[in-house]
């Protein structure tokens, strides 16, 4: 493996003494399924195509009504559940569709939790937007400003999306995971190893929401028809995802001591089917050692990763003890990766 031609980014492990560790997790996705047949019928696509090309079968999406926080609220409360708990100290939202320009989303959140007032905020890092999220909270722990604290991913994303562009509408889908997590020592099952984050705004062109901010606003030019709709240079962006998660992975094994070998189980966004291939591949993490829920949830953005956590924790796919490699690529560009032992919950 050659060395990337990109920073990868800073590398952060819990300061002695005292690490987030993970105590709970949930996850929800909205019950209305969208299948490949169904985008056929409006699309000029076909199941072939999306199978083979992204991985997808179906996929959950949000009906008009239903905000990212409806369904932060419910992978909060559920792990909250699992964590036995009822009250933190903070609560971290990660999302790209929040209910409103303004406010963040993560106070309504709170609120609806019953978590009373505790430090509440939004992270936008989109598709890597659990890993900032996750490191935000544990950088809260870290620093004594909590003990506990939920980490939440949601994204509408079908909210942003051209549901007439084949592209984009065959991928993204909707749903939200959330963690909790306490204050504990490094060595615990569940504390969190190395988190490695990135990001690259030279090549922020490459995924976007084109209108809808102080860009295009303060311009007082009405935004171009199609440009408050969620965009990507697919091809470009494959390339990226595939070369920063990989980087970003190595660099999380290395600053925690584990080898490809010693992994047990690999948890990537849930970009495409392809992708998580070619990532693993080129970590030589063999498919069975893969977790995955593409084919039935799609792309999920933020939420993809403690989703599939959640899915496969419930689902028997990973276990207490396994030695867990998480990684997430996506706009900004963002990119991270961290390393966990997965807890007893
Ligand atoms: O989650 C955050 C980051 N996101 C990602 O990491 C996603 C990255 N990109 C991708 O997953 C893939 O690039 C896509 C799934 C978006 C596209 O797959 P691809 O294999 O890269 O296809 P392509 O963009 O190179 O397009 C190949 C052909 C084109 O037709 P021509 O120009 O060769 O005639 C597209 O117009 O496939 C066409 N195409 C479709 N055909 C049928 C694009 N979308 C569709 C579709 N159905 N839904």
């Amino acid at each position: 493996m050659t060395a990337p031609t990109f920073p990868v980014g800073p590398s952060f492990g819990a300061p002695a003494g005292r690490a987030a560790v993970i105590t709970g997790v949930g996850g929800y996705v909205p019950p209305t399924v969208v299948t490949n047949d169904d985008l056929v019928a409006r699309l000029d696509t076909s199941d072939e195509w999306i199978r083979t090309r992204t991985g997808i079968a179906s996929r959950h999406v949000v009906t008009p009504g239903t905000a990212t926080s409806d369904l932060a609220v419910e992978a909060g409360r559920r792990a909250l559940k699992s964590a036995q708990d009822s009250q933190v100290d903070a609560v971290v939202l990660a999302t790209t569709t929040p209910d409103h320009p303004c406010p963040a989303t993560a106070p309504a959140v709170a609120a609806r939790l019953g978590l009373g007032g505790v430090p509440a905020f939004d992270v936008a890092a989109v598709c890597t937007g659990f890993l900032y999220a996750l490191a935000a909270g544990a950088g809260f722990i870290a620093c004594g400003l909590a003990n506990r604290v939920l980490v939440v991913a949601a994204d509408a994303f079908t909210t942003i999306i051209d549901p007439n562009d084949r592209s984009t509408a065959v991928i993204f889908a909707d749903g939200a995971g959330a963690v909790v997590l306490r204050a504990g020592t490094a060595d615990e099952p569940g504390a969190l190893g190395s988190v490695v984050l990135g990001s690259d705004g030279e090549l922020s062109d490459l995924i976007a929401v084109p209108a809808g901010g102080s860009r295009q606003r303060s311009s007082g030019v009405r935004p171009q028809p199609g440009d408050e709709f969620f965009q990507m240079a697919g091809r470009a962006t494959y390339r990226h995802a595939v070369e920063r998660m990989t980087a970003a992975s190595l660099r999380s094994l290395a600053d925690t001591g584990w080898r490809p070998e010693d992994v047990d189980r690999f948890a990537a966004h849930q970009a495409n089917a392809r992708i998580l291939g070619a990532v693993a591949e080129r970590l030589g993490i063999g498919w069975e050692r893969q977790l995955s829920n593409i084919e039935h949830v799609g792309n999920t953005g933020g939420a993809s990763i403690p989703l599939l956590l959640d899915q496969s924790a419930a689902d028997g796919s990973l276990t207490a003890g396994d030695r867990l490699l998480l990684t997430a690529f996506g706009g900004g560009l963002a990119w991270g990766a961290a390393t966990l032992t997965w807890p007893e919950l």
